[in-house]
């Protein structure tokens, strides 16, 4: 027990030295495990699913079509729902995370 809290306070220790905007990721990565990974898993899309992958895109691409999403003008039902409940924060927050991900 004391270990694995001590080996993940290193973690997170080093996490934070190396990026400034650790904050936002993890921030990310909470809401994509909540929500975006129903659909579009984290690294892969559930099998036989329809849904395009999101790891490992350009952030802005991400940014973009999420606020196209939330002001429609690019229409999905699912998506636009999913979207227009996202702020500015949110969108940016996973769009990082998933930016980041290696697919
Ligand atoms: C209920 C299933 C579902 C959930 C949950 C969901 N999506 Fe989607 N998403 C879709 C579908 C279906 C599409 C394809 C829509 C289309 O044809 O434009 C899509 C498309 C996208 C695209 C466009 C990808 C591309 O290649 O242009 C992005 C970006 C995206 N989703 C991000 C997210 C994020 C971020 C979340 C979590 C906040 C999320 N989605 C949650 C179903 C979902």
């Amino acid at each position: 027990m004391r270990l694995t809290a001590l080996t993940g306070s290193l973690l997170l220790g080093l996490l934070s030295a190396h990026s400034a905007n650790a904050a936002s990721i993890y921030a990310g990565q909470a809401k994509a495990a909540a929500v975006c990974s129903q659909c579009h898993g984290i690294k892969t899309p559930s099998a036989e699913a329809p849904f395009p992958p999101l790891a490992g895109r350009d952030a802005d691409y991400l940014k973009t079509a999420l606020k196209q999403y939330r002001d429609k003008t690019r229409k999905s039902d699912i998506m636009n729902a999913i979207a227009g409940s996202l702020s500015d924060d949110d969108i940016s927050n996973v769009a990082m995370y998933y930016a980041k991900l290696k697919p």
